[in-house]
C-alpha cells in the first residue's frame, strides 16, 4: 500500500492540504505543455480541509469506489450515505483487488475512519462476512463506525424482492434481489427494524416478532409461501449482532465533529443519479437517494458543511435491470464495450447494458447534484474503436430536438438519441498519466465530454489500477477549494 506524502497544493493563493501518493505526477495541463509540478509546503497550523461527496452520474457502476480511494488518502473520514449491498465496487491496488458492497473503500487507508450512516440499509451477514474478509487479508476494519439508526435486513426483505419481482412478470425491475427495496419500504412505514434496535436483545424480539406477524400473513395469503420462524431468525441475528457490536454507535455527531473540524469528510454515494427515488428514471430505480443531496439525509450533516461534489461517470454508459436507456448499443460495439469494459455487476454479475456515453444525462446529474467536476473513467475501454460517439441531445415524435432530460423519459417510446462522431485512436493509454500524453483524437474527446456536461474534467482514469490516472490538478483543486 502507498503511504503518501503530506504535502500543499496552492492555487490562487489558496492552500489544499493533500496527501499525493508519489507516483502520482501533478501538472498544470492548462494553457500547453506541462509546467513545474507545484511546490510542495508543510502543513500549515490550523488548515481547513473540504468536505466532499462523491456521487454517480448515471446509471451506477460508474467506478466511484477507484475515486473514492484515490481521494480519501486525503480524508479523516469517509462515509457512505445510502444503499446497501446492492451496491458493489472493486479496486486495484498493485496485483491485488478488493471488492466492496457494504464498507467503504476509504478502509484500505489505516488511519481513515469509514462509516456506513444512517442511511445506508444493511444485511448484517453480509457485513459479518465483508468485515471477515478484510481481516484474512491484513485490512485492520479498527476504523470502522455502522451507525444505530442504519436500517437492517431481514430474510423476509430478501424473500419479498424476490416474490415481488417474481409477480411483476414482464414488468420486473431487475432489482438485485437483495432486498433493498422491501427494507426501504418498511423504513418509510416505520416497521423497519435499525442497527440499534438489533444491538438490544429485548428490543430486537419484540419487533421482529411484530414485524414478522405482518410479514408471514403475506408470505402466506399473498404469495402462498412458507412463513418464517422468529427463532432461527434470533438466532443468526445473535450472531451477527455479537459481532458487529463494537462498531455501531451514533455515528451523526461523528460525521458532524469531523466535517466542522476541517479535517475532510469524504461522503460516497451508492448507485448513481438515474437510479435516485425521487430524481431518477422513476421507477426504475432504487429506493434510496444516491443523489448529493442524499448525504445530507443519509448522515446527518447539514447541506453548508458539504463544500464540492464530484460526478463520477465513465467514457460510455452502462446500465443493468431494466429501463430506460437511449443511447443503448444492441450491437457488436456494445459487445465490445462490455468485455473490454468488464461490464458485468460485482454485485450479481449479471452482464450490463452498455452504449455510448449520453451528456443529457451528464448535463442532468450536473444539475441535479451541483456538480463541482467530473471524475471520467474507462477512457481505455473505448480504445481501438474506429470512431466514437457523444450522445448530445434526443429528438422526439415531432423531430424537435431535445436537450434536457425529459421527467418522463421512462415512458418514452418516441426519444432517439442525437450523436456527435468523433475519430477514435488505437494507442494503448494504460501508461498515459498527463492529458497532453493522450492520443489527440482521444483528448478531443474528453475536451468535448467536459464541453457537452459543462462541468470541467478533473481527473481522467485510463486503467483500474491507482496510479492510472490522470489529474488535472488545477481543477481538481478548484473543486476541493473550501
Ligand atoms: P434494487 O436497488 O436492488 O432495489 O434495484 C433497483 C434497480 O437499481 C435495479 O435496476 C438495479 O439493477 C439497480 N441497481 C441497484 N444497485 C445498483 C448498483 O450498484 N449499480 C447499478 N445498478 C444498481
Amino acid at each position: 500500500m502507498d503511504s503518501p506524502a503530506l504535502s500543499i497544493l496552492v492555487f490562487r493563493g489558496h492552500s489544499i492540504r493533500l496527501r499525493i501518493p508519489s507516483h502520482i505526477t501533478w501538472r498544470r495541463e492548462k494553457g500547453g505543455p506541462a509546467a513545474a509540478i507545484p511546490k510542495l509546503e508543510a502543513p500549515q497550523e490550523g488548515e481547513a480541509l473540504a468536505n466532499l461527496v462523491v456521487v454517480g452520474a448515471q446509471w451506477g457502476d460508474e467506478a466511484k469506489g477507484k475515486i473514492v480511494d484515490y481521494l480519501a488518502q486525503n480524508a479523516a473520514m469517509v462515509v457512505r450515505y445510502g444503499g446497501g449491498n446492492n451496491a458493489g465496487h472493486s479496486v486495484t491496488v498493485g496485483s491485488d483487488e478488493y471488492k466492496f458492497h457494504l464498507i467503504p473503500a476509504g478502509i484500505l487507508h489505516p488511519e481513515t475512519v469509514c462509516v456506513l450512516a444512517d442511511g445506508v440499509v444493511i444485511d448484517p451477514g453480509v457485513l459479518v462476512k465483508e468485515i471477515e474478509g478484510l481481516q484474512a487479508r491484513g485490512v485492520s476494519v479498527a476504523n470502522l463506525r455502522i451507525s444505530a439508526a442504519a436500517h437492517v435486513i431481514l430474510p423476509y426483505h430478501r424473500l419479498q424482492d424476490a416474490l415481488e419481482e417474481a409477480r411483476r412478470g414482464d414488468d420486473k425491475l431487475g432489482t438485485t434481489g437483495r432486498g433493498i427495496g422491501p427494507a426501504y419500504a418498511d423504513k418509510a412505514a416505520r416497521t423497519g427494524i435499525r442497527m440499534g434496535d438489533l444491538m438490544d436483545p429485548e428490543r430486537f424480539t419484540a419487533r421482529l416478532q411484530a414485524a414478522l406477524d405482518d410479514k408471514n400473513a403475506v408470505l402466506t395469503k399473498v404469495y402462498g409461501a412458507e412463513p418464517l420462524e422468529a427463532a432461527a431468525i434470533l438466532e443468526e441475528y445473535g450472531r451477527y449482532a455479537h459481532a458487529l457490536r463494537p462498531f455501531v454507535c451514533d455515528t451523526p455527531p461523528l460525521v458532524a465533529q469531523a466535517a466542522r473540524n476541517g479535517k475532510g469528510v469524504l461522503f460516497e454515494g451508492a448507485q448513481g443519479t438515474l437510479l435516485d427515488i425521487d430524481l431518477g428514471t422513476y421507477p426504475f430505480v432504487t429506493s434510496s437517494h444516491p443523489i448529493a443531496g442524499g448525504a445530507c439525509l443519509g448522515t446527518g450533516v447539514g447541506p453548508t458543511q458539504i463544500h464540492a461534489v464530484i460526478g463520477v461517470a465513465k467514457s460510455y454508459t452502462t446500465r443493468v435491470g431494466a429501463g430506460v436507456f437511449p443511447t443503448e448499443l444492441l450491437d457488436a460495439t456494445g459487445d465490445t464495450i462490455r468485455d473490454r469494459g468488464h461490464e458485468y455487476g460485482t454485485t450479481t454479475g449479471r452482464p450490463r447494458r452498455c452504449g455510448w456515453l449520453d451528456t443529457v444525462v451528464l448535463r442532468y446529474a450536473a444539475q441535479v447534484n451541483g456538480l463541482s467536476c467530473l471524475a471520467l473513467g474507462h477512457l481505455d475501454v473505448l480504445t481501438g474503436l474506429e470512431e466514437v460517439k457523444i450522445g448530445v441531445a434526443y429528438t422526439n415524435g415531432a423531430g424537435e430536438t431535445v436537450r434536457d432530460l425529459p421527467g418522463d423519459l421512462p415512458f418514452r417510446t418516441d426519444l432517439a438519441p442525437v450523436y456527435e462522431t468523433l475519430p477514435g485512436w488505437s494507442e494503448d493509454l494504460s501508461s498515459v498519466r498527463a492529458l497532453t500524453g493522450l492520443p489527440a483524437n482521444a483528448r478531443r474527446f474528453v475536451e468535448r465530454v467536459q464541453d457537452l456536461a459543462g462541468v470541467p474534467v478533473a481527473t481522467v482514469s485510463v486503467g483500474p489500477a491507482r496510479e492510472q490516472t490522470i489529474v488535472l490538478d488545477d481543477v481538481l483543486a478548484r473543486a476541493l477549494r473550501r
